[in-house]
């Protein structure tokens, strides 16, 4: 049964609350060893999950448990934890498949994370397919992890790299984006959730749009993955990247999901190691996907890792962490609005929970100490997202970012924190 809480927001409004069953917040967050410490005397109010979410015990007990039980380079040994180690190694990577509902596990390549990933796609794909004068089409609200491996690749192979605007409130403009999609553009590289707005792009509608000119599309899934369910196939997007370490695993571990018809016909990113076939001075024949994209000794600790957290997402149930995190940006946008001289950065109408905001006449960097001083975590700079910010005429946002076990008693205090910057700089 589901239930449902009546709360009363700051500024007077109702919230719906939907609790879904299972989700019991005091249990969740007991399986967070980090978040039961004090930090300055206070407890530990962690919103800067954007940059980096923590890890439930389930994830810490899988990686001893390997190192305790398995560890043993995979795939080449013929000895017992060799075998036991790449059983659990490709164990991972079937997790990391049915997550995403990849049609193959083959589809699923470990790297270390978003940005290599992304670099993977660009210098392989990019420097095979494109060639002078073809465009790479991304958007204004892209993680500089999603900017400047285009960059580079534009360089190298004589590209033009189009930027798609977006509005005031942070929404992708998708006229504009339509209408850049031109007879050129050849890759369209575009971010599922901004890292600096929480602003969700239509990317099934964008991938609609790029396919209906036969243009292959790559999705920046670093925020969402942790968020909101993915469903690689019911998109049909070409190839979807993301961080382990958002999605509370370990960090030095991400995926990226390529359809496996373009898997195959990319050539290797990098040499050594498992890639290969046979070498011999004269020539080198390749491994099969994903082996070809995985050269040298992969993070095995990191996949057993990852699969942990997977596991522990689905448990909660990836819409019902949805649920809570859209509730939680709710409250908190309704919360702080109601306080004169704070501006909200990123305003659209679907976002995850991420706010990003402004105060008149106070740093950002001053507000992120202010609050630190509370024990309250915020990440405070550009972001990695630099045009963002010249877009809203800012050097630096506060971002507060949200996850499942955050509460409303955590962003009363952080409300409490901003009001106490406003009398410190009054
Ligand atoms: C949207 C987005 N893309 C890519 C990245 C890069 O992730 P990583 O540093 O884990 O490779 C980030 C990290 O903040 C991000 O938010």
């Amino acid at each position: 049964m589901t239930k449902v809480l009546r709360m009363l927001t700051t500024t007077g409004g109702t919230a719906l609350r939907e609790m879904a069953p299972g989700f019991d917040l005091a249990r969740i967050r007991a399986d967070f060893p980090i978040l039961q410490q004090k930090v300055h005397g206070r407890d530990l109010v962690y919103l800067d999950n954007a940059a980096t979410a923590q890890k439930p015990k389930s994830v810490i007990e899988a990686m001893t448990r390997y190192y305790e039980r398995d560890n043993a380079n995979i795939h080449r040994g013929v000895h017992y934890l060799s075998e036991r180690a790449t059983a659990e190694f490709e164990a991972a990577r079937r997790t990391v498949r049915a997550f995403l509902h990849a049609r193959h596990p083959e589809e699923i390549v470990f790297v270390r994370g978003a940005t290599e990933a992304i670099n993977l796609v660009a210098q392989s794909y990019g420097r095979t397919y494109l060639s002078a004068g073809d465009e790479v089409l991304i958007t204004a609200l892209e993680h500089h992890s999603n900017i400047v491996p285009w960059q580079l690749l534009c360089e190298q192979q004589g590209l033009k790299l189009r930027v798609a605007p977006i509005s005031d409130n942070g929404e992708l403009v998708l006229t504009e984006f339509e209408r850049l999609l031109g007879l050129r553009t050849r890759l369209v590289a575009v971010a599922h959730v901004s890292n600096a707005l929480g602003t969700i792009n239509p990317i099934a509608t964008i991938i609609k749009m790029a396919h209906a000119r036969k243009i292959p599309v790559l999705v920046d899934g670093a925020q969402a993955v942790p968020h909101t369910p993915v469903d690689v196939q019911e998109l049909d997007c070409d190839f979807y990247v993301f961080s382990g370490h958002k999605a509370y695993g370990p960090t030095g571990i991400g995926v990226l999901y390529g359809k496996s018809t373009l898997l195959e016909a990319m050539p290797p990113y990098q040499g050594g190691g498992d890639m290969i076939s046979s070498v011999t001075f004269e020539k080198t024949t390749y491994n099969k996907v994903p082996h070809k994209f995985e050269a040298g000794t992969p993070d095995m600790a990191g996949a057993i890792g990852l699969k942990a957290a997977l596991e522990y997402l689905d448990n909660l149930g990836m819409d019902n962490i949805a649920a809570h995190e859209s509730y939680l940006i709710a409250y908190a946008t309704d919360a702080i609005s109601a306080i004169p001289g704070v501006r909200v950065i990123g305003t659209a109408k679907e976002k995850t929970g991420v706010l990003s905001f402004v105060m008149e006449g106070v740093h950002a960097h001053d507000i992120g100490t202010i609050l630190d001083q509370d024990g309250i975590a915020v990440r405070t700079g550009h972001h990695c997202a630099q045009p963002v910010m010249k877009r809203f005429g800012v050097e630096a946002t506060v971002r507060a970012s949200f996850g499942l076990y955050n509460t409303e008693p955590e962003i009363d205090a952080l409300i409490r924190g901003i009001e106490k910057v406003k009398e410190v700089f009054a």
